[in-house]
Formats: structure tokens, sequence, C-alpha cells
């Protein structure tokens, strides 16, 4: 099968005192075998929170209220949590902004990583010791039959990363969803880290969700892009469609406002107004109190729907001449 990962109308959410928070809010995208998707949108706009409910990972009082979450075009929402665990870390697997979510800081590197093998594979110690060996290979760790025998703490944050992926790797996973894992990073090792887990990707086909706040990363590292505010996706294509020819008020404000595109020495330009808190949104499309473009119609909530070769949601579409006049 060529898609490894369908999602449709997920909507994850919290009931909390102060009341209902929809922090994802009717998602829906697919990515295919051996493909990049980069999901990007501002602090709190739910990149986390979809990652966690893909994997099954939600915890109360966030609950999974509706929409289907297929790998390989099994519906995962269906399964016993027994089911799931066998599923993660081993079909799909999460690598966290903070390595250390993964990493036991008591255990050698050997023993976390020979565990991870045999939970999900009935191999010996020598064989799990030699994949482990050959996955900080992988990611590019230097001497790794001896690293393979150190703490965590001996390591740099760049390298305790490495491990983090190292192990994301081990069961050979049909999916990875990285979350913003090379922000801490500097710009040399994140390019490294970048580079091999598209090669990784290319050659054995691993689907991989990549999220970032960084359009630049996005642009370097994947084939589509899902823009996502206050919950949805307000856009999603192929990275040359959506960033190089956005349609949505808030994609081109997103890319307007990348300090990578400001001509030197002019003010950067920024999207007016605040997010808004998910307490409060505007009724229908919630960027509509900062959009220019907006109308009564957007009292409404506008669909996602197919607009020039990409998924929109909005009711007035940025034309092309609108969408270079600030490049
Ligand atoms: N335990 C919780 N209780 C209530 N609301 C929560 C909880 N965890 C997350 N949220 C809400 O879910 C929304 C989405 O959070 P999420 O962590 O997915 O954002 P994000 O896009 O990953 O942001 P960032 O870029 O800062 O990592 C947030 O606005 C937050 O208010
Ligand atoms: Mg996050």
């Amino acid at each position: 099968m060529d898609t490894t990962l369908t999602v449709n109308n997920l909507q994850t959410q919290f009931a909390i005192r102060a009341g209902l928070v929809k922090a994802v809010d009717d998602v829906s995208f697919s990515v295919k075998r051996g493909e990049i998707m980069g999901l990007v949108g501002e602090s709190g706009s739910g990149k986390s929170m979809t990652g966690y409910s893909i994997m099954g990972l939600v915890d109360a009082p966030g609950k999974i209220v509706a929409g289907e979450i297929l790998l390989q075009g099994q519906d995962l929402r269906s399964l016993p949590p027994e089911a799931m665990r066998k599923i993660r870390g081993n079909r799909i697997a999460m690598i966290f902004q903070d390595p250390m979510m993964t990493l036991n800081p008591v255990l050698r590197i050997d023993t976390q990583m020979m565990e991870a093998v045999r939970a999900h594979q009935d191999v010996s110690r020598m064989v799990a010791r030699e994949m482990s060996r050959e996955a900080l290979v992988r990611v590019g760790i230097p001497a790794p039959d001896e690293r393979l025998q150190a703490y965590p703490h001996q390591f740099s944050g760049g390298m305790r990363q490495r491990v983090a992926i190292a192990i994301a790797l081990l069961n050979q996973p049909d999916l990875i969803i990285c979350d913003e894992p090379t922000t801490a990073l500097d710009v040399t090792i994140q390019g490294q880290i970048l580079y091999e887990m598209q090669k990784l990707c290319r050659e054995s086909g691993t689907a991989l969700i990549w999220i970032t706040h960084d359009l630049s990363v996005v642009a370097g590292l994947a084939d589509t892009v899902s823009v996502m505010y206050a919950g949805r996706i307000v856009e999603s294509g192929t990275v040359q469609q959506v960033l190089e020819h956005p349609r949505h008020p808030y994609t081109h404000g997103l890319i307007a406002s990348a300090p990578s595109r400001n001509p030197r020495g002019q003010p950067l330009q920024q999207i007016p107004g605040m997010t808004p808190s998910l307490l409060n949104l505007p009724e229908g499309c919630a960027f509509r109190t900062r959009c220019a473009h907006a109308t009564v119609e957007c009292r409404q909530t506008p669909q996602l729907r197919e607009v020039e070769q990409r998924m929109l949601r909005c009711y007035h579409p940025l034309r092309d001449s609108l969408a270079e006049a600030v490049s």
C-alpha cells in the first residue's frame, strides 16, 4: 500500500474548568511511503497534540473525541491499549524535542537500545546489540562500541538527540513523527540530522512527519506541508505549491514574516494582532480577526477544499500576484 498514514477529521479536546479546548479540530491529511510532511504553525496551534494523538499518547484531561487514524488502512483508534503499545516503538515512533523524553538517565545506552529491540523482535542479546551498534552508526555517532557502554549524561545534547533518533530507527518503523527535535541544536548538527533523516526516508520508505516552526527547514526537507492555525489545518499541499504560491492569508503571513526572507535593513513584517486563545476563538474562520481579506462570510467556518492543487480552508484565496507582492 502506498499510503502509510491517513488522518481523517481528527478532533482532540481538553475539557478543563475554564472551558473546552479544541486543541486538534477536524484535522485531515495523509503521508505516503517514503514521503516527508512538514507540520507547521505557531506555538499552541496543535502540532504536538496531533502527533500525540497519532501515537495514542493523549493523557487526561485530553481526549480524542472524533476521527480516524489509519496506519496502512488499520484504524489505530479501535485498538486496545495493549495492541497500541506493540505498535508504538515498532511500527510508529516519535522523536521529541527533549531527547530525555526517550532516554532513561540511569541506564547504559546499550541496555536501553537492546531492550527497545527485544520488546518487539524475538532476537538474541548479541543480535540486538549488533542492531543497536548499526543504528548508532546510521545517525553518525563515532566510536559506537564505546558509546554503547556510556550513560546519557556522558553525551552532548546533539549526540543525545542522535541516540534518541537511533532508538526510533531500531525497529524500522513505517512512520516516524519528529517533534522539533533539532531546534535546540546548532545549525551544523541540525543540518546533518536533517540530511540523515531525509536519506533514511528515501532509502527505507519510512514516512516522516516533521513538526517545526521553521519554514526554511520544511522548504529544504519536506515533500508536502500542512499549515495549522488554532487547531485546524488551513492549507496543505506540496512544499512548492504552498510555500511558493500560498493561497491562505495566514500561510502568506507566516512566509512573509520569516526573518530569512527579509531584505537586509528593512523592518521585519509581522502578522497583525495576537494568536487568539483556544478558549476564546472567533467564530467561523479563527484567523478572520487578523486577516486583511475577511468579510462577513468568514463568520461561517470554511471547509477544507481543493483549490489549485492544494487543500485550503479559506473563502478568499489569495491570487498569485498578491502572494508574490512581498517576495
Ligand atoms: N494538558 C492540557 N490542558 C489543557 N490544554 C492543553 C493541554 N495540553 C495542551 N493543551 C492545549 O492544546 C493546544 C495545542 O498544544 P500543542 O502542544 O499541540 O501546540 P504546539 O503547536 O505543539 O505548540 P508549540 O509550538 O509551542 O510546541 C495548546 O493551545 C494548549 O492550550
Ligand atoms: Mg509542540
